[in-house]
């Protein structure tokens, strides 16, 4: 696939770090290409967000929740792809979330790109797990939330492809809980000792 990762900070570098190894073709949205702390990132680098976003079969959002209007405007508002929201919704004190009116972030981001095929995902482990999905006790639990089926079988393959053992939950309705729960994590990460390196995962029987 050709994904379209807009912002390479610790959740853009992972998930294109390895996406790029299993064979896909990432392409960078940055504001600055030509930083140096860009120059290892492989794959195509572009300055303007949003270029080209319409060649890719996938567009992923990760940047901090303080850039997503001017990421969004980057990105247009009649932009029609599926648009991978790894975001999380937190207020500027680091105490909470804020999703600015609406019932999630991730249906903040619709409302300012109504044709986007918005899918919640890669919000709520780290970006750690992201870059090395190995543990001894079982596989890393990742949830692909969104309306539309077909997006979210797209994303549940790069989800796989990360080794994480991937469900779709239905209905975008369901991001608030992902950004709940992707808050728990930081909680626990960083307030409470933890670290980033523990992850969630989903025992059957
Ligand atoms: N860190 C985690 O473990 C983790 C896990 C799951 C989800 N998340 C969420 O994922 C998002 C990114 O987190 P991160 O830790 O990767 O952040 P980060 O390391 O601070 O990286 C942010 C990236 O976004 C870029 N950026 C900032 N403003 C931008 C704008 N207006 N337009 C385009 N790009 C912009 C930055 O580029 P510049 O170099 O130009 O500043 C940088 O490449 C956040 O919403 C976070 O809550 C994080």
């Amino acid at each position: 696939m050709r994904i379209a990762i807009v912002g390479a900070g610790n959740v853009g570098r992972a998930l294109g770090g390895v996406w790029h190894r299993a064979g896909h073709e990432i392409v960078w949205n940055l504001r600055n290409p030509d930083d140096p702390k860009y120059a290892d990132l492989p794959g195509e680098k572009r300055k303007t967000v949003g270029s080209g976003l319409t060649k890719s079969d996938v567009t992923v959002l990760a940047v901090p929740w303080s850039a997503i209007d001017d990421a969004c405007a980057g990105i247009g508002e009649n932009f029609g792809g599926i648009l991978v929201d790894a975001t999380n919704p937190i207020n500027e004190s680091f105490d909470g979330l804020d999703r600015r009116g609406a019932h999630s972030g991730a249906q903040y981001i619709k409302q300012l790109l109504p044709r986007a095929r918005v899918v919640k995902a890669f919000n709520h482990t780290t970006a750690s797990n992201m870059a090395n999905a190995d543990y001894p006790g079982g596989k890393v639990l990742s949830l692909v939330c969104a309306n539309d089926e077909v997006a979210a079988s797209v994303v549940r393959q790069l989800s796989d492809d990360l080794g994480f053992d991937t469900v779709v939950v239905r209905g975008l309705e369901h991001a608030r809980q992902l950004e709940e729960l992707a808050w728990l994590v930081i909680t626990l990460a960083i307030k409470q000792g933890h670290g980033t390196d523990f992850a969630f995962s989903l025992l059957r029987r």
